[in-house]
């Protein structure tokens, strides 16, 4: 049975955005993407990717296969050659003699500062890895990443990488139980985390998740972690188990300097991403080395135009999101960019961090997501025209469709009416950008990704797998292999297969809407099965259901994205009371200690992230007669709008029942 249960995109609010941004010829002449690679690569896709691995990435053995396709649609990439990650993101460039370089300029949020070069950079990775085999981690155990935003966040990734150790980066955000159920999943034997972080300007702690996450628990034997790592930030006391936890800084100070990277096979995981799919359960997306490292190089160049000895790039994503992993991580540093890395919210100390951050830094090249973008609008102009943009060139978007008067605000306020808009479309599981314009190259239209990029092949095709003809909408589906994409679900072949590979014969299937315009332009359209985007975090309406239902108080539960001017999409939670509870919220103060304790249980289950922005208490759901519940009529309802058409309900009074009992002063409660 598929996963994904799918509903065509509505045709009716497509875009009618005309206008189109031609590139200046000044900076066409000095792109790093010129138009002759999408003839290039069209000519001879295999050997393109051949190319560009042999062009962007170091190895230790070369290899002479590009492709084999033969176990599809589990891809193996450059699969006789050997490499390591690492290496290639750090001790190469001081090999070449650029060890001089800047890495890394951390800002933290209280303001502390620290310049990392690619000669520290090594060192320090080297002294990590040291570290790990010292605690026991060898070539293959899996290492799982609790962290917020640090040098050694990115440093912990590389050690790992280094010693052939897959890493799973789990987002601080998440809750004890979501780290549980990944450390579980991915059966790792150690975990680095840190005192805690700076958020708003206090600090704030991850080390009790951790306790709490890999103990015994709920007749649950402990997980199989053996040690903690623990990176001291903010000084905060922490519980400490003798034998099991370490410093992070008493290790590294034992640790010898000198490591030799470990070369793997190029299929050797490289790391294993959790991400919302549309059961309950989070899938282990898995990424290996060398197909991973070669796009993500490639697209880190050609996206972003990037010249590393003069560019200043800054990702704003955290590493607990592919975003982190792919353009902080792996992407700049394999290129040997000098980037920034903040720790902090862009409104701490005040709203325009982010702006004298570009200031301070003369940040060239910013990579951000919509949901920040329509933010900064909101606080207004005034706070970004308070600093020295100019040095920024290239301006990148990710995460989430970018409505046109987002973009255009993002181009006119922060990139001077001249930098080029990068809105690039990619998942967990491609690992790296598959559409976007090139900088220099495309003509850039607003609220677009545009075209897949060259080496890639995209498409947009109807419920038949047909591929819709310019102007017409439907499913988007990638046609080809790609070096980064995922190699399976860990632990989880057949729900891989079932994915991504069962809605349309040998395609892959995103689970994105989208429209081809009459130039074939590709307008992403948002998901068409149960994942919602909040603030470009991606989120699992049953995931959200499944923790609704595991309080006590729930009968049954029903979650929807709402449209959202700030966030794209806001977490609407529709609940049945267990008659014994109904009473309870009968009152609006009752109501509304219900809803409290509901979003407090979310937050705990998953993460606050994850926390409904409304909760109404109904009497029933809509279900179709097979019982499945209609989301569309209750995002309607979340959204305002007058209800659809619900003849195909079981009980087509419901809808009525929801509508009066909602008409009620208790049910409507914002934050
Ligand atoms: C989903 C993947 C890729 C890094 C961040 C998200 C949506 C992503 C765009 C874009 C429209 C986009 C899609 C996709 N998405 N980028 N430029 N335009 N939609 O990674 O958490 O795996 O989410 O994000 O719906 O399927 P993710």
């Amino acid at each position: 049975m598929p996963e994904n249960e799918t509903t065509a995109p509505s045709l009716e609010n497509l875009l009618h955005e005309t206008r189109a941004f031609p590139p200046s010829p000044a900076f066409a002449a000095q792109a790093n993407a010129q138009p002759s690679l999408y003839e290039e690569a069209k000519a001879d896709r295999l050997g393109f990717w051949a190319d560009q691995a042999r062009e962007l990435v170091s190895w230790s053995t070369p290899f002479t296969q590009t492709l084999d396709w033969s176990e599809a649609p589990v891809a193996r990439w450059f699969a006789d050659g050997q490499l390591n990650a690492a290496y290639n993101a750090v001790d190469r460039h001081v090999e070449a003699g650029r060890g001089d370089r800047v890495a890394i300029h951390f800002e933290g949020e209280p303001g502390d500062t620290r310049t990392v070069t690619y000669a520290d950079l090594q060192r320090e990775v080297s002294r990590a890895a040291n570290a790990l085999t010292s605690l026991g981690v060898t070539k293959g155990d899996r290492v799982v990443i609790y962290l917020p935003m640090l040098v050694e966040s990115v440093v912990a990734m590389l050690a790992c990488a280094r010693i052939g150790a897959p890493h799973s980066v789990v987002f601080g955000g998440f809750s004890a139980d979501a780290l549980r159920s990944r450390i579980a999943d991915a059966e790792a034997k150690l975990v680095i985390t840190a005192d805690g972080g700076y958020r708003r300007g206090a600090p704030s702690a991850l080390k009790p998740a951790v306790d709490e996450a890999i103990g015994p628990k709920d007749g649950e034997p402990a997980t199989t972690v053996e040690h903690v790592l623990v990176v001291r930030r903010t000084e905060q006391d922490v519980d400490w188990t003798e034998g099991r936890d370490v410093w992070w800084h008493d290790a590294l100070e034992r640790a010898d300097t000198f490591h030799e990277p470990v070369p793997v096979d190029a299929e050797h995981p490289l790391f294993i991403l959790y991400t919302s799919g549309t059961t309950g359960k989070p899938k282990g997306i898995l990424h290996t080395t060398g197909g991973y490292l070669t796009q993500a190089a490639y697209t880190h160049k050609n996206v972003f135009d990037l010249k590393a000895e003069s560019d200043v790039y800054w990702c704003t994503a955290d590493i607990g999101w592919v975003t982190g992993h792919t353009y902080v991580v792996y992407g700049p540093l394999t290129n040997g960019a000098t980037q920034v890395l903040y720790e902090g919210t862009p409104d701490t100390p005040h709203r325009g961090r982010w702006w004298e951050l570009v200031e301070k830094y003369k940040v060239s090249i910013l990579y951000t997501a919509p949901t920040a973008i329509r933010t900064c609008m909101k606080w207004g102009e005034d706070i970004p025209a308070g600093f020295d943009l100019s040095s920024l060139r290239v301006l990148g978007s990710v995460g989430e469709p970018i409505n046109p008067e987002a973009w255009m605000w993002y181009r006119r306020v922060i990139g001077g009416d001249t930098a080029p808009i990068v809105d690039t479309w990619w998942q967990t599981e491609t690992g790296a950008i598959m559409i976007s314009p090139l900088p220099g190259v495309t003509a850039t239209k607003p609220g677009s990704a545009q075209v897949a990029l060259p080496g890639i092949v995209a498409d947009v095709v109807d419920d038949e797998a047909r591929s819709v003809p310019d102007g017409g909408g439907g499913y988007l589906v990638l046609s080809e292999p790609w070096p980064s994409m995922l190699r399976g679900i860990w632990g989880d072949l057949q729900r891989f297969k079932d994915t991504y590979w069962s809605r349309f014969e040998g395609l892959y299937f995103a689970g994105d809407g989208a429209k081809k315009d009459e130039d074939g332009d590709i307008w992403l359209l948002g998901r068409v099965d149960d994942v919602m985007n909040v603030s470009g975090h991606r989120l699992s309406t049953t995931e959200i259901e499944s923790a609704l239902v595991s309080h006590d108080v729930v009968a049954e539960a029903a979650v929807v994205g709402a449209n959202d001017e700030t966030t794209g999409q806001a977490v609407v939670a529709f609940v049945i009371l267990r008659g014994e509870h109904a009473d309870r919220a009968s009152t609006p103060e009752g109501a509304e200690e219900v809803q409290q304790e509901l979003r407090n249980h979310v937050a705990k289950e998953i993460g606050p992230i994850a926390k409904p922005r409304r909760i109404l208490v109904v009497p029933e759901l809509p279900k179709t007669r097979s019982g499945k519940i209609m989301r569309r009529l209750l995002r309607d309802v979340a959204e305002n709008r007058t209800v659809g058409d619900a003849t195909t309900l079981a009980d087509s009074s419901v809808m009525d029942l929801i509508s009066a009992g909602l008409a009620k002063p208790s049910a409507a409660n914002e934050d």
